[in-house]
């Protein structure tokens, strides 16, 4: 990581739901070109592996929480579900690029009645949120018994040389490629936020206490995403 990168000090509490609120407004209009660049179009399978883990039938509701541009929204419809997007960026929203309602709201705090939808998903959100312990209490309360969630996120790979190399390009090529494209202090904040995120035990229990108790990981791509699976009990 470069010298003004590790100065940059990872926000927290109100402050950090401003910084990230700001961060993908600005970054908005650019950022599925971004996506598309620095994961050499895995991103897309992802999402789409995402969707068909759901393993719910066609016509099932599914909320598509912090959807950004709505990939994952395209992906579901694709899929012969019902996506409803919900975002707390009015500038992702904008550019977003789906024919799904979409919702400015805070996932923390969603305009929807106690077990009202079939499956929730969420994308490369987690570690943006300022208190994950809250959303994850807030996924248990909408999706119905028997319900699926779909929580996909960035990871380190176990396997230490791939961890470096991966590490590498994260915190030194990302950034530049987000500067050249679009804006530098975000995709700077892109590798650090990850901190943010507990650790793998910590998540995977915390999932699981959330009302999920089925909930396995799996690993993509040789460990730089990962993607939480469960039931709702
Ligand atoms: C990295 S983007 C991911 C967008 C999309 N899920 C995808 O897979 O491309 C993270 C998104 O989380 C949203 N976000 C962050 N905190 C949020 C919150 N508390 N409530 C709703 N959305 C939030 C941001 O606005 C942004 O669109």
């Amino acid at each position: 990581m470069n010298r003004r990168a590790a100065q940059e000090v990872l926000p927290e509490g109100s402050d950090k739901a401003r910084v990230v609120q700001a961060m993908f407004d600005t970054v908005a209009p650019r950022y599925d070109l971004v996506n598309r660049v620095m994961t050499f179009g895995l991103d897309r399978r992802w999402r789409r592996v995402t969707v068909a883990a759901l393993g719910l039938p066609g016509g099932s509701t599914v909320a598509d929480l912090a959807c950004g541009t709505g990939n994952l929204c395209v992906d579901l419809a694709r899929a012969g579900l019902v996506a409803i997007g919900f975002d707390v960026s009015a500038g992702m929203l904008t550019a977003a690029h789906t024919t799904a309602p979409l919702v400015r709201a805070d996932v923390v705090r969603l305009p929807l009645p106690d077990r009202s939808v079939d499956g929730a998903t969420c994308g490369f959100a987690l570690r943006n949120l300022v208190d994950l312990r809250r959303f994850l209490d807030e996924l248990g309360r909408i999706v119905r018994p028997g319900g699926r969630i779909g929580l996909l996120e960035v990871a380190e790979p176990s396997n230490a040389a791939l961890r470096l190399g991966h590490r590498l390009y994260f915190t030194r090529i990302v950034p530049r490629i987000g500067a050249v494209l679009s804006d530098g202090r975000a995709y700077r904040y892109l590798p650090r936020s990850v901190a943010y995120l507990p650790a793998v035990d910590t998540l995977v229990g915390e999932v699981a206490g959330a009302g999920f108790p089925d909930v396995v990981r799996r690993t993509l791509s040789g460990g730089v995403v990962q993607l939480l699976l469960g039931t709702r009990a």
